[in-house]
């Protein structure tokens, strides 16, 4: 099977580990299991309880107070509504490997994480793309979408949160999107890794508690900062595609592993305690970037509403590839290339890490822009 190189993960594989200042990362500052059980407050005797479990391949549906968590993040879904999968990675593959078949029409959007347009085309889905725009603040256009769809849509493939731009779509906006949607009968995919990440007190919408058919994909790894735990999740009230994911991860997955879900339930025993640390970081670390933004005359961007991500526009004519590599080995800033996700003159910054990690990576970065000017690159006019 033929895939296109998945462009962030190769550039994070490349340069992740090297990084002095990793304003690339996409995480919210991630946890240690201490941390874990001190933000929770659960008994770390429960510990001791679990090393005196056999390991066998545990829940293979997923173990039950995992799945009861993951419900406490919709306001209608049962555990069985719920499959468990290894991240959301894991989950937006398996979503397509289990519905997906040669010739199928979808939509989806662009910029977004790659797996949700290159892996569908791999399975030679004809897959139509929807490009976001900074002039409608990268909000989907409704008259775009509807242009774009057609009896044949079996799919429409969203992003909310959006990464990389931190757009959010209201309640509205998702219910247009489904009333598109449901004229054709599609199911809406909406990966929603970062919801919940917002920067205002409000309730964030998913696609499976406003529609029968939506298909929501979500993980631990961003909002709850427990990447290494590799544990996400697809979630709808649609049986069939309950029944067609359970089948086919028989044939890849089986489980996901006792340790690891086990200790996803005590991350969502209450969402609520990881979720209040999160909000507090991405709110203040936004508020930084922000003023960096406004205070470096040859940056600008559309202010992220939520999520972790921002899309950082530059005036200096350099191609973002050679910017972003030359500022990680000049400075060891480390942000993601716009040709990542076929932009130019931009790139991406992850502003969740350390608020001291951020600001340290921000001033590397006008550093390095201060010495682009000096040697006489132009500003594109
Ligand atoms: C939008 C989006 N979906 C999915 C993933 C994969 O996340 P996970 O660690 O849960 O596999 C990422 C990671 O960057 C992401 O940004």
């Amino acid at each position: 099977m033929k895939i296109r190189p998945f462009a962030v993960e190769e550039w994070m594989n490349e340069y992740e580990t090297g990084a002095k200042y990793n304003i690339a990362e996409t995480c919210v500052n991630s946890v240690s299991l201490d941390e874990l059980f001190a933000i929770t407050g659960a008994d770390r005797a429960g510990l001791d309880e679990f090393c005196t479990r056999r390991m066998t391949y545990g829940h293979i549906e997923g173990a039950p107070a995992f799945r009861e968590g993951i419900c406490r993040l919709y306001r209608t879904l049962k555990p069985e509504d719920v499959v468990t999968t290894h991240g959301a990675a894991g989950a937006n593959h398996h979503v397509f490997y289990s519905l997906i078949e040669p010739g199928d029409e979808i939509i989806s959007i662009m910029p977004t994480y790659q797996q949700l347009y290159s892996i569908p085309e791999s399975f030679r889905a004809d897959v139509r793309l929807v490009h976001l725009k900074p002039e409608n603040h990268y909000h989907i256009d409704a008259d775009e979408l509807r242009a774009a769809v057609t009896p044949r849509t079996k799919m429409i493939c969203i992003n909310n949160p959006n990464n990389p731009t931190g757009a959010l779509l209201t309640k509205e906006e998702l219910l247009t999107i489904i009333g598109i949607a449901k004229e054709v009968g599609a199911w809406v995919m909406c990966d929603e890794v970062y919801r919940h990440l917002t920067q205002k007190d409000e309730w964030c919408e998913s696609v499976a508690d406003l529609y029968d058919k939506g298909i929501s994909v979500s993980s631990m790894s961003k909002v709850f900062s427990l990447a290494g735990l590799r544990l996400g999740w697809i979630a709808t009230h649609d049986k069939e595609v309950i029944r067609a994911c359970l089948s086919h991860r028989d044939y890849n997955l089986v489980s996901c592993g006792m340790f690891d879900e086990w200790a996803a339930g005590i991350a969502l025993r209450d969402p609520e305690k990881l979720l209040a640390r999160n909000r507090a970081i991405v709110r203040e670390n936004l508020a930084v970037l922000d003023a960096w933004v406004a205070s470096q005359p040859h940056v600008s961007y559309v202010r992220p509403e939520a999520g972790t991500t921002a899309l950082v526009y530059y005036d200096l004519d350099l191609p973002s590839r050679a910017f972003c590599e030359e500022m990680y080995h000049a400075t060891g800033a480390f942000v993601t290339p716009g040709d990542c996700f076929e932009l130019e003159y931009c790139f991406r910054v992850g502003y969740a890490c350390s608020v001291q990690e951020l600001k340290a990576g921000l001033r590397a970065v006008d550093e390095y822009i201060t010495r682009k000017l000096a040697e006489g690159v132009p500003v594109r006019g």
